[in-house]
């Protein structure tokens, strides 16, 4: 399975959202990373098939998706980044609403929507009113709706928002076990979320795709810019001033700064191994973040 975005743009007015994206995606975990408005909604969107591109087009296996139409949306499960919900539907009637307009055959809903309740860990709620849920609770409903036609092509658009550690964890896990023979592509600011379970990075910046590797590969590239030192708390803001800073940590009466420099920023500097907040920081630092 080969999903082609070829040389796709959207502009809404005068707002260019994407710029001349081309990538390939097959089987397997998409992260994808981008400050707030870089257009990752925009591009899952067009993937989605809910809105057009205003130039360039996405294949499946050689075939537009415009063309495949209902044939492409069979194959798709897709949680939008604000997702609509029928508040006075329980999580049960919900789930079954969505399967039908899906046209899942009745038996078949019912077998799916007991599974996908268990897999989100909502069995206990499925006669409860999805306005009565929490957060993150009606995250786990969007999960499982994306979920409920057992789709080829995955697109989630931040769905660990509002998740807590545990269910993000587990959300991480259900999304692994079910990939290998599916193309997942996930948006997220927690980069935790992607860190071991994505087989490529996308990164897109103001609309551009600037990167799109294997983690390791692009961890590689912040080898020897990445230090650790400890400091006296007074000595913070000099260092903030005059570097990025990623993380830090107090130590018994000081702190542990990590930094991001292409020299050691200070005699008691360390060199520490780069992980994904660094990366984020490398590509996003001038940007908003959420
Ligand atoms: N329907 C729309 N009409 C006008 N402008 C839009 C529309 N949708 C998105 N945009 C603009 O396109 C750009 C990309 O937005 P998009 O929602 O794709 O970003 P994002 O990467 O998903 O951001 P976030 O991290 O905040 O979700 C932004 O400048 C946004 O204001
Ligand atoms: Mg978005």
């Amino acid at each position: 399975m080969k999903l082609c975005i070829e040389r796709v743009s959207k502009q809404y007015g005068r707002k260019q959202a994407l710029d001349n994206v081309s990538c390939e995606l097959t089987e397997g975990v998409y992260g994808f990373l981008g400050a707030n408005g870089s257009g990752k909604t925009t591009l899952m969107r067009i993937l989605a098939a809910v809105v057009k591109p205003s130039a360039g087009r996405v294949l499946l296996d050689g075939v537009d998706i415009e063309l495949l139409n209902d044939q492409y949306r069979d194959v798709l499960g897709y949680l939008p980044q604000h997702m609509g919900y029928y508040k006075n539907f329980t999580v049960e009637k919900f789930l079954f609403y969505i399967a039908a307009l899906k046209g899942i055959e009745k038996n078949e809903a019912h077998v799916r929507v007991e599974k996908l309740l268990e897999d989100v860990q909502l069995t206990n709620e499925k006669r409860v009113k999805v306005g009565k849920l929490s957060g993150g609770m009606k995250q786990r409903v969007g999960i499982a709706q994306a979920l409920l036609n057992d789709p080829k092509i995955i697109i989630v658009d931040e769905p660990t928002a509002g998740l807590d550690p545990k269910e993000r964890i587990r959300f991480r896990n259900l999304l692994s076990a079910i990939a290998s023979d599916r193309i997942v592509l996930l948006s997220t600011h927690i980069v935790s979320d992607i860190e071991y379970i994505a087989k490529e990075l996308l990164i897109l910046k103001r609309g551009i795709l600037i990167e799109k590797a294997q983690p390791q590969l692009l961890l590689g590239r912040l080898q020897g810019k990445v230090w650790t030192v400890l400091v006296e708390p007074s000595e913070i803001n000099v260092l903030q001033a005059k570097y990025k800073v990623s993380n830090m940590n107090r130590k018994n009466d000081h702190l542990e700064v990590r930094i991001l420099s292409e020299n050691k920023p200070d005699p008691r500097a360390v060199e520490a191994i780069p992980n994904l907040e660094d990366l984020y920081l490398y590509y996003f630092d001038e940007e908003a973040v959420k």
